[in-house]
């Protein structure tokens, strides 16, 4: 769509260019978020911008911008492009400088760059009433999983073998331990209780799971944070995953063995319910599976 977000300004996307030695192009070095928008408003805005300041800390960046002057350029960006049910993605890199690993130096006037832009994304309904199929894969990615960063080869590749599969999502696992989904959050529901890796360095700590933690708690759901194996996995009572994008997506096969009944669970879609009336109570939009 026609307008961008570059550094503190909105543009037109076909003015901006990106050079060729910016830090992210070359390094993947640098961070991003992305945030969901129905009914043309932002859902929980200030919760990804907020992770997007954590993440460029822990790779010691600074972003020369407030998280509201960031907010305020996103909420205008996204009338501007006149997005409905869509998504912004935004990136903050090291910025342009010559080839070389270490940091430029401080002196040297490279700053880190934000750029946003917006696409039109349709909720998944017809998958989020009928659930999934997942693929398992062994999880290859570095150990600061916690980091949004820029960095997705791996998760890339587990994706495309759960495409080539036929699958919506590769679940990963460390020697047999579940982490997260490729671009997701994962738990399993056994005996009533919700179950998902523990929110440390090794998976992104999701706004979804967030959310999700906050409304299980609010209505009497255990939610429980402990490692679970692929074996519980796959006799669990039910599975599901949660992204900005495919919010609380049931699984109903993983490596092609039906999960429960083989069809999403009563808790899951208790899940599914409470989380669309959240999107409902932040952004008036009244959403409908
Ligand atoms: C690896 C990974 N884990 C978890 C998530 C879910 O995070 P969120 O709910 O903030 O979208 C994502 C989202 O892209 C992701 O890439």
């Amino acid at each position: 769509m026609g307008k961008i977000i570059f550094g503190d300004q909105i543009l037109d996307r076909s003015v901006v260019h990106i050079d060729l030695e910016d830090r992210g192009y070359q390094f993947g070095d640098g961070v991003y978020e992305v945030i969901r928008v129905y009914g043309g408003k932002l859902f929980t805005a200030k919760e990804h911008i907020e992770r997007l300041f954590q993440s460029a800390k822990k790779i010691k960046m600074d972003i020369s911008m407030t998280p509201e002057r960031i907010e305020d350029l996103v909420a205008e960006l996204v009338k501007e492009n006149g997005v409905g049910f869509g998504s912004v993605y935004m990136q903050v890199t090291r910025g342009t400088a010559p080839r070389t690993h270490m940091f430029p130096k401080p002196d040297s006037q490279t700053t880190a760059v934000l750029t946003a832009y917006t696409n039109e994304v349709p909720r998944p309904e017809r998958q989020l009433e009928s659930g999934v199929d997942a693929i398992t894969a062994e999880d290859i990615r570095w150990l600061r999983c916690d980091i949004k960063s820029l960095n997705l080869l791996p998760n890339v590749l587990a994706k495309q073998e759960a495409t080539e599969a036929g699958c919506f999502e590769a679940i990963l696992h460390r020697s047999g331990i579940v982490t997260e989904g490729s671009s997701s959050n994962a738990y399993l529901v056994r005996n009533g209780e919700v179950i998902t890796h523990p929110a440390d360095n090794f998976i992104l700590n999701g706004i979804t799971r967030q959310v999700l933690a906050k409304l299980c708690q609010e209505n009497g759901i255990p939610f429980v944070e402990k490692a679970f194996g692929v074996v519980d996995l796959l006799q669990a009572d039910e599975v599901f995953i949660t992204s900005t994008t495919s919010e609380v997506m049931p699984i109903v096969k993983v490596d092609d063995k039906p999960i429960g009944a083989g069809k999403p669970g009563g808790v899951t879609r208790k899940l599914q319910t409470l989380f669309e009336a959240k999107i409902n109570e932040e952004t008036k939009v009244e959403i409908k599976r």
